[in-house]
């Protein structure tokens, strides 16, 4: 989707990750890995792990608060609450409402949006088209997560790879030629089953035999996830900048889903866009899912990675099974 009219753009970023570490070596002494198959194979090293009572709404509004302080916005200006998230509080009201009490933001309408680990692009794409439209003025759209609670511990297929966190998003309109230049939203739903929580909802409500069958936790065919992910980062990455009239070569800064280091090697080389312009992080903090473009993007701007007038990439994907992909140019334009 090429975007023409109006500029719209982040304005002021925040993250928050919990202060506990796990780290390989812990999860030798549980399940039966290796430090050196999981750095080998996913590029992981530790991840952040919410404490007990943390919830995915406390790292919400944590993340908030500090992208609305560097965006200088006060919390009543905002307009709309966006949560991506597929680790709510609970399945209502939903985590952008308890998110909303938390920061005081009384003047927000408030939505969560399920789409996996694209949600915060899926987010921030939709968050725009308010501000596009004349609707809203200043957004917040936020990507948190608490992996941790529908992780099955003694699965060590899919322990090793997730993490906590939340990142945020202040959206305001800018300067012309800034903000969003391009995007792509897509889903297959018929790869739903390679990565979900099969009970909890209506087709397999809570009972006795989903608990004893371990159905409330995540479960993942993570062959067919990679396959779909190498292929698609490329392909959605090269359609937004397609729609922005740009190619790989012009981005300054690319920042992927941060689920597997393979993967995000894999993508850069297809995309042709050399690793020293990609931001990686995914050593410290796993796949922390819908938090995970927004807790990168903040520290790439923190490092001095991602600078006024870059054309940053951001690509995701994830359960759906969904993919987003955008172009930005960094700044205001004041
Ligand atoms: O945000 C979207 C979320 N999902 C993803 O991004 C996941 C995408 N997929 C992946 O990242 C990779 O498929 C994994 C990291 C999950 C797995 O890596 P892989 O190279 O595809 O390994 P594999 O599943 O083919 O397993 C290879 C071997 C198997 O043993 P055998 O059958 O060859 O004897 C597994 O049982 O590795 C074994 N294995 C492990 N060994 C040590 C699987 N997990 C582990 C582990 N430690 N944690």
């Amino acid at each position: 989707m090429k975007e023409t009219d109006k500029a719209v753009g982040i304005i002021g970023l925040g993250s928050y990750v919990p202060d506990k570490i796990v780290t390989n070596c812990d999860l030798e002494k549980t399940v039966a890995t290796s430090d050196q198959w999981i750095v080998e194979r996913t590029g992981i090293k530790e991840r952040h792990i919410a404490e007990a009572g943390m919830t995915t709404s406390d790292m919400a509004a944590r993340a908030a608060k500090e992208a609305l302080k560097k965006a200088g916005v006060s919390a009543e200006e905002i307009d709309l609450i966006i949560v991506a998230t597929v680790t709510p509080d609970m399945l209502f009201p939903s985590t952008s409402c308890l998110v909303q009490d938390k920061i005081k933001a009384v003047n927000a309408a408030a939505f969560d949006l399920a789409a996996g680990c694209s949600g915060f692009v899926y987010g921030l794409v939709t968050g725009s088209q308010f501000i596009k439209a004349g609707l809203y003025k200043k957004i917040l759209v936020i990507g948190a997560e608490t992996l941790s609670r529908i992780v099955d511990w003694t699965d060590r297929g899919t322990c090793i790879l997730f993490g906590d966190g939340a990142g945020a998003a202040v959206l305001s309109e800018l300067s012309p030629g800034f903000g969003l230049l391009g995007s792509e939203l897509g889903a297959d739903g018929s790869g739903g089953e390679f990565l979900k929580v099969s009970a909890g909802g209506s087709a397999m409500p809570a009972s006795q035999e989903t608990i004893d069958t371990r159905q409330h936790f995540l479960s993942m065919h993570g062959n067919e996830v990679f396959r779909f992910a190498t292929k698609i980062m490329g392909e959605a990455a090269n359609r937004a900048l397609e729609a922005a009239g740009l190619t790989s070569e012009d981005v300054d800064c690319f920042v992927p889903h941060q689920a597997n280091i393979r993967i995000i090697q894999s993508s850069a080389r297809r995309l042709k866009i050399p690793m020293e312009k990609v931001f990686v992080n995914v050593e410290k903090y796993g796949n922390t899912s819908a938090a995970s473009i927004p807790i990168a993007m903040e520290e790439a701007e923190r490092e001095g990675r991602i600078k006024d007038g870059d054309v940053v990439v951001l690509v995701g994907f994830g359960a759906g099974l969904t993919w987003a992909s955008c172009v930005l140019k960094w700044g205001k334009g004041e």
